[in-house]
């Protein structure tokens, strides 16, 4: 069966948790191979509406086991909350795993983050005030804590309380931060020792003899191409690969295995934070797109920037990551428009051009428009291809030709009901 990854294809929120929850059907490992808990993945299910930053959405399948692999950055006291949210909504204990060898998201890269975005003014990246990066800058610079190390509390006690020290000299002096003591430090770790020791263990091993069974494992990204951190538009990314790729060191899988790709593309755009957004909407023109998407952020609640699809960094995803098939989403959100519009080119300093460029020379780019045929019918209750209006056909196959891969989904509302299979992808229909 080989392993099937699950990616953005844009800026982030494409859809990728209701994705996941509907492809983990049958699959025996669902792995989130990056990130942290800046993550909001949404799932709708009989349960109701869960907003899962740490878990993987993987987590209502019975017989589904949940791995945070070596490649993420874990936030425990996230998992927890979110483990209590399943509980008290009367969903069944998920299995989870965690990797030893993941990193810790620790309280002073939480305080880290938000005093040092603070501190960059008008080059503020609007993280998501998680931890996430500080903890990948120490994973790098090689003073980060392992998940495994949780279980040793003596030597995890002595390394603390150098780290410790070069913290609070950074976050008192630096930012004028009261830092953390180490006894406070350690009464967390020993809780997270008790609450999740037991599931802290070797997953590559897991995942390797998962795939020996040849087991169907789905890998789960996180955020978009363009948040990623060596291809998105830097400085405004996240500190980890959101490409199926990141899932070879993320999860210890051997990339030949990653033989399905599914991109996972929004109807139109949507960013949250700083940086260049060429297809965003004015204020005045967005506000309906984002009141009929629900476009606030799943992990901050911010009112996500919109705008029309951009075909320029849809291609450009598509160039990198090479989709074997596409999962459309909130193409319902676009029902009752007499035009769509797309974003084909950008103009940059005169001259239109429809590569990216990084994101300096981005942010003084004019978006260029093609107009399609829009469709005034209601989508929400299409179940297959032919429920569909012909332009919004068109329209996906449009979006098909952009990013070079077959729909194979599409999404029209967010339960798992609301979703249209295409397991072998129609071709273009006739136009
Ligand atoms: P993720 O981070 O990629 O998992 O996406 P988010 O969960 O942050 O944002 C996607 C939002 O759109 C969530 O509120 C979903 O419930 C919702 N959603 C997902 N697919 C669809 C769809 O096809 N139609 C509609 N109307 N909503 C959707
Ligand atoms: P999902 O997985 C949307 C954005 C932040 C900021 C940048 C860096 O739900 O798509 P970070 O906290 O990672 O250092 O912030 O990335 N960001 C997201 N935007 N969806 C997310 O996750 C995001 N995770 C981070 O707003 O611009
Ligand atoms: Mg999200």
């Amino acid at each position: 069966m080989g392993v099937t990854a699950v990616v953005g294809a844009q800026w982030g929120d494409e859809g990728k948790g209701k994705v996941v929850d509907v492809l983990a059907d049958g699959c025996r490992i669902v792995a989130r191979f990056g990130g942290g808990s800046n993550a909001g993945h949404t799932v709708v299910n009989e349960y109701g509406a869960f907003r899962l930053h740490s878990l993987p959405s993987g987590a209502f399948h019975a017989g589904v086991t949940n791995v945070l692999g070596t490649g993420t950055v874990v936030d425990f006291d996230s998992l927890g909350s979110e483990l209590d949210a399943l509980h008290a909504a009367g969903v069944p204990k998920p299995l989870l795993l965690i990797s030893a060898r993941a990193h810790v998201i620790m309280p002073y890269h939480r305080a880290l983050d938000g005093v040092k975005d603070e501190a960059r003014g008008a080059m503020r990246i609007g993280t998501t005030g998680r931890g996430v990066g500080p903890a990948y800058v120490d994973k790098a610079d090689r003073v980060g804590i392992q998940a495994g190390e949780l279980l040793d509390p003596v030597p995890l006690a002595q390394k603390l309380s150098v780290i410790l020290e070069d913290k609070n000299r950074l976050l008192g002096e630096r930012y004028h931060h009261p830092g953390f003591t180490l006894e406070a430090v350690l009464e967390l770790t020993n809780s997270w020792r008790k609450r999740f020791g037991s599931v802290i263990a070797d997953t590559d091993s897991v995942l390797s003899s998962a795939l020996a069974r040849d087991d169907g494992i789905l890998a789960e990204g996180q955020l978009g191409v363009m948040r990623d951190l060596d291809w998105g538009t830097y400085p405004y990314v996240t500190s980890s690969t959101t490409f199926a790729a990141g899932a070879g060191p993320g999860l210890g899988i051997p990339p030949r295995y990653i033989s399905d790709v599914v991109g996972v593309v929004k109807a139109y755009t949507t960013a949250v934070g700083e940086g260049p957004l060429p297809a965003e909407m004015a204020e005045g023109e967005s506000t309906w797109l984002r009141e009929r998407g629900q476009e606030y952020g799943a992990t901050t609640g911010r009112p996500r920037r919109v705008g029309w699809l951009d075909a320029v960094a849809l291609r450009y995803a598509a160039r990198l990551t090479r989709f074997t098939r596409l999962a459309v989403t909130k193409l319902d959100v676009l029902d009752g428009l007499r035009t769509v519009r797309i974003v084909v080119g950008y103009e940059i300093d005169g001259e239109t051009s429809d590569r990216m460029p990084l994101a300096h020379r981005l942010s003084r780019a004019r978006p260029v428009f093609d107009e399609v045929d829009g469709w005034t019918e209601d989508t929400s209750s299409a179940r297959c291809w032919t429920d569909l209006p012909h332009a919004c056909r068109r329209y996906l196959d449009r979006i098909s030709t952009i990013a070079e891969a077959p729909v194979s989904l599409v999404g029209v509302g967010s339960s798992r009901a609301a979703t249209i299979r295409l397991e072998s992808p129609e071709p273009a229909v006739a136009h």
